[in-house]
């Protein structure tokens, strides 16, 4: 069976330990402290809050995820689905769709996962009262039993049309429910300081910060290399930190790239750095279809701006040299050009300095 996995959330085996991480926040959610989680991108955020809520005794874990959320209906809807998910006995619809009867709740199928999930009627999840309906029905549960509130990809609220009054509502009824630990995750940096940096936010100075990075270097290699074995393949340390370097030392693409390194690979070999041509090879016939796309999308100069980040570096990009490589006359280009790659969530701005948010897409166009 291949031992890696990405582009999900890992528990269990498929969980490299992080036990600096695990017991801060271990700490922090038995104190019943908010903590605003940050990092980037298939760091690993999800998965350990998930990983070290498992290991806790007596606390049930409520999960809603906001990537991509529409409008407060959709905010509203998310949260009584993870609502509904608390409940795992049998009885769970019998007891869900009575907590929630008076918002009129349907159980229906799930068409990604198949498995039933209660939802609102968008009429009703559409009504004004019905956000603080339905966070009343938490409030409930929160009272009942100790429950770790997960807000996933909590930016995201921010964009739809009613953003600041959801945030408002939402931080009124969070005020209410001292005891309850609720952390709030993001990825995006800037959107998530926006929120409870920004002095005027509702959620200003609301939760502690806590950062989620890289998994350390030696505990990592430890973990793959382990992997690895179960399937007979040895991994040199040396080839390890080529594989890190590869993938921007991100956990979710370093396991991406594992995963293709494992498939060109058979029992009884050594690994090598060499393999790792042929494994990017894979990964990039994958995601083919999916890179094109991304490029069709952007205009030609947009496009210079990116393969001139892919080649150089994403630091100084309005010098004069990073311009005359884009073959760009002025700055302006350059700053709405990276405006738009960002809002495609194609690069990320990191301390000043534009990264690839997959690395594997820098890679692919480099080669093209
Ligand atoms: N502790 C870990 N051990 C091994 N792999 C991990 C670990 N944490 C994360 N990963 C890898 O990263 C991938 C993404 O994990 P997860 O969804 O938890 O990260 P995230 O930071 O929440 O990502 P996103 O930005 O997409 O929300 C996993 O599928 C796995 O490949
Ligand atoms: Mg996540």
């Amino acid at each position: 069976m291949n031992p890696f996995r990405y582009g999900c959330t890992v528990n269990g085996d498929f969980f490299c330990p992080r036990p600096v991480l695990e017991r801060e926040l271990a700490s922090r959610i038995e104190s019943g402290q908010n903590v605003v989680m940050q990092g980037d991108r298939r760091t690993g955020k999800t998965s350990l809050v998930i990983e070290t809520v498992r290991h806790m005794k007596n606390i049930a874990l409520f999960h809603a995820d906001f990537l991509c959320v529409r409008d407060q209906a959709d905010v509203c809807r998310r949260l009584v689905a993870a609502i509904a998910r608390l409940e795992d006995s049998e009885s769970w619809a019998t007891k869900t769709l009575r907590m929630l009867a008076h918002l009129r709740p349907t159980v229906s199928i799930d068409p990604s996962s198949g498995s039933p999930t209660v939802t609102v009627d968008a009429r009703v999840a559409a009504e004004p009262t019905t956000l603080d309906s339905v966070l009343d029905v938490l409030l409930e549960q929160t009272k009942r039993r100790k429950i770790c509130v997960l807000l996933d990809e909590f930016q995201d609220i921010l964009d739809i049309d009613d953003g600041e009054r959801t945030l408002a509502v939402l931080r009124s009824r969070i005020q209410l429910d001292a005891n309850t630990p609720y952390i709030f995750l993001g990825s995006v940096r800037n959107k998530m300081a926006e929120i409870f940096f920004k002095y005027s936010s509702p959620f200003y100075h609301s939760a502690a910060s806590f950062k989620v990075g890289n998994i350390d270097a030696d505990d990592f290699f430890e973990f793959i290399k382990r992997r690895f074995a179960t399937g007979g393949r040895i991994l040199p340390r040396l080839v390890f930190d080529a594989i890190a370097h590869t993938a921007h030392e991100t956990p979710g693409f370093v396991q991406e790239l594992c995963d293709a390194l494992w498939q060109m690979s058979d029992n009884g070999t050594t690994l090598e750095e060499s393999d790792i041509k042929k494994a990017l090879a894979i990964i990039f016939a994958r995601e083919h279809d999916h890179f094109t796309f991304a490029i069709k999308q952007l205009t030609a100069l947009q496009t210079r701006v990116l393969r001139t980040i892919a080649e150089r570096g994403g630091k100084e990009i309005f010098s004069s040299a990073f311009l005359a490589e884009a073959q760009i006359f002025n700055a302006a280009s350059v700053k709405k050009a990276v405006e738009k790659l960002e809002r495609e969530d194609i690069i990320y701005n990191y301390d000043g300095e534009y990264r690839f948010v997959s690395p594997f897409f820098g890679e692919w166009l480099l080669r093209r």
